[in-house]
């Protein structure tokens, strides 16, 4: 997608390194960061410089490539193993993190004789991967166009843009594609507390792209779909359940009750990648809970340039903050991905499931 009109993608592999968009500097700074080391990147998954299950997922791929480059010849094959755990130990929920590390892996595992070799295929399926998340979103647009464009007062909850993956991104691929076929979509773009994914980096990527849209509070929601001002819900996914439960963010299952409530269609869009099969059901989906202190502050600019953390509730109040919920299949209207559209069930969700 673009940036200032320049195509860029959220995250690639740049000699041995990786270098990717500094999530939590946007909107207001657009600043780019090497990691040079596996350890540096998993940091940047744990401490959320990149976000989003497809791009998690893209670097925990590129992280292995970047174990298996650092690893000596001697005890190579122990020291991806540390990494690749090292790696999926950063964030428990989204799938598409365990699919990118086991994707290199196994193409390790194929040239498990020959280091030079092992270490060459590492980087190769690193990149494969990335590029197969960036050509998946580019077709679940495709896919899910037609529906935006009948449908084309969209809410959108969280970041499940290009920059919650390699390029183009989920739910609002097919918000870009429609409007660039022509159509003329409005998004109300949920705030998404704690951490804003919705305010400042969802509002971002569609000024960007010329995307109508307004910012609203989490809470505001409901009150749009019962007055009929949206037509469709569409999120994204960062955990698909082989009954066809959906993991994504915290807000997600509110928002798709009142979507049931006041009969608007509710889709999720994910590439295949974020399904995991042998997760039976939403209960069996892990929750992240990330730190209360992301409830108890806000982050910002000051007026001076510094980004400064400033408390907004009681010095003695605590704070629980569990990252995603689990959103029933039955009340998901259809899944979009690109391998098609699907109903969430389980025969739907085994018809596109990945071998
Ligand atoms: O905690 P995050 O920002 O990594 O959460 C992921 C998300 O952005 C959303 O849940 C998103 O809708 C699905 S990820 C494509």
């Amino acid at each position: 997608m673009r940036v200032d009109n320049v195509h860029t993608r959220t995250l690639w592999w740049e000699s041995g390194s990786i270098r990717m968009i500094d999530q939590p500097k946007l909107p207001h700074r657009f600043v780019l960061v090497d990691l040079p080391t596996y350890r540096e990147t998993a940091t940047a998954i744990s401490d959320m410089t990149v976000r989003g299950a497809g791009a998690i997922g893209a670097t925990g791929a590129l992280g292995v490539a970047q174990a298996a480059n650092e690893a000596p010849d001697r005890g190579f094959h122990g020291f991806v193993t540390e990494a690749a755990n090292h790696l999926r130990a950063t964030r428990p929920t989204a799938q598409n993190l365990f699919a990118g590390i086991d994707y290199v892996l196994k193409a390790i595992e194929a040239e498990a004789d020959n280091i030079p070799r092992a270490r060459a295929a590492a980087i190769a399926a690193a990149n494969a991967f990335c590029d197969d998340d960036a050509e998946s979103c580019r077709r679940i647009g495709e896919l899910g166009a037609p529906i935006v464009a009948a449908k084309p007062r969209v809410s959108t909850h969280c970041n499940a843009g290009w920059l919650a993956f390699v390029d183009w991104g989920s739910a609002l691929s097919p918000i870009y594609a429609a409007h660039r076929g022509g159509a003329d979509p409005f998004v109300f773009v949920d705030e998404t507390r704690p951490r804003q994914q919705g305010s400042q980096l969802t509002a971002w990527e569609l000024g960007q792209e010329g995307v109508r849209h307004a910012i609203i509070a989490d809470n505001a929601t409901g009150h749009y779909l019962k007055a009929g001002e949206i037509d469709m819900v569409i999120v994204g996914s960062d955990r698909i359940a082989a009954n066809g439960d959906v993991a994504n963010k915290i807000g997600t299952y509110t928002s798709a009750l009142a979507a049931r409530a006041a009969g608007v269609p509710f889709y999720v869009a994910a590439p295949t990648t974020t399904i995991a099969a042998h997760t039976a059901t939403g209960a069996d989906i892990p929750i992240e809970e990330r730190s209360g202190d992301e409830v108890l502050y806000v982050w910002g600019w000051s007026d001076d340039g510094r980004f400064i953390r400033v408390r907004t509730a009681p010095a003695g109040s605590t704070a629980k903050n569990p990252a995603f919920d689990v959103t029933p299949a039955d009340l998901v209207t259809a899944i979009i991905t690109e391998r098609g559209i699907v109903p969430a069930t389980v025969e739907g969700i085994r018809s596109v499931t990945r071998a």
